[in-house]
């Protein structure tokens, strides 16, 4: 199957303009089954206020932006994720979905919130949700096959934990949306995380800049033994797909006598579940 993703600069605050480009773009890409488009990317990232927020927000069960996403599935035969600004009631998530030809399938409420969105978004409250794809459902002639994804969102780079719950849940390709200001850190992290869970991932990043913050594009599609497979460039709007076998994923042996998940001694990492304070007091 072809995987890529769709790296472009939405501008704040303006949800119609996000779904002309996401319109054009996505067209770019066909040939594609799966596409991965950066974190809010029906709104843009950098909020001043709450209020602003919530009047780019959109609610899962009646959004023009994943209306949009379902109508570009069946129009190119490819499932899309995409991050965008979620209202429920008066509450934020920022959340990425899935969407397929007979539109939203599921989604993903970020769990890590960054600096400043701490001030606008709930914590996410979804767990880590997986999905199987079936691709003969595209409308693309000779599209079958299945493939397992999860989704995570940005910051969650930083948090090993999370990318080891989907690769435990099956997953063989991960999406990240994301909107990343740290320069090159998380496109030297993910393809650890890749490889140490043997997973594909699409990392996409969104370029551009939005008052004090500045986006670092390169995006990057990886493969289950940490290489890059494909990397986008730091300013420009780009679409790139690569050919993949999901089952590649699927194969956790290290050596003869070591698999990846097998070999885990759960028990022994109890300490995951508790404080830094309490460990740290009990072990001065
Ligand atoms: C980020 O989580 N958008 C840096």
């Amino acid at each position: 199957m072809r995987i890529g993703y769709v790296q472009f600069s939405p501008v704040l605050a303006e949800p119609e303009a996000n779904r002309r480009a996401v319109e054009r773009l996505v067209a770019l890409g066909s040939g594609a089954h799966l596409l991965v488009l950066p974190e809010l990317c029906n709104s843009g990232y950098n909020f001043a206020t709450r209020e602003s927020a919530l009047a780019a927000a959109e609610p899962f069960a009646d959004s023009p932006f994943l209306r949009l996403l379902a109508d570009l599935s069946r129009r190119h035969g490819v499932y899309l994720v995409g991050g965008f600004c979620e209202r429920e009631g008066d509450r934020l998530y920022n959340t990425a979905a899935l969407v397929g030809p007979e539109g939203p399938i599921g989604r993903y409420r970020k769990t890590h919130l960054f600096w400043n969105e701490k001030d606008l978004f709930q914590p996410g409250d979804l767990g880590f949700p997986v999905y199987d794809l079936d691709l003969g459902l595209l409308s693309r002639p000779g599209a079958k096959g299945r493939c397992r994804v999860g989704l995570l969102i940005c910051f969650d780079w930083q948090f090993p934990e999370v990318w080891r719950i989907l690769a435990l849940r099956g997953v063989q390709i991960a999406c990240h949306p994301s909107n990343l200001v740290l320069p090159g850190k998380a496109q030297r992290a993910v393809p650890l995380h890749a490889m140490l869970n043997r997973m594909f991932v699409v990392t996409t990043n969104r370029t551009g800049r939005e008052g004090n913050l500045s986006f670092t594009g390169c995006s990057i599609i990886v493969s289950p033994e940490g290489e890059v497979l494909s990397q986008g460039g730091a300013a420009e709007d780009e679409v790139r797909t690569v050919e993949v076998d999901p089952a590649q994923a699927n194969n956790k042996a290290v050596t003869p006598r070591n698999d990846l998940l097998a070999d885990r001694r759960p028990e022994l990492y109890t300490d995951l579940i508790r404080s830094p304070e309490e460990l740290w007091r009990e072990n001065r």
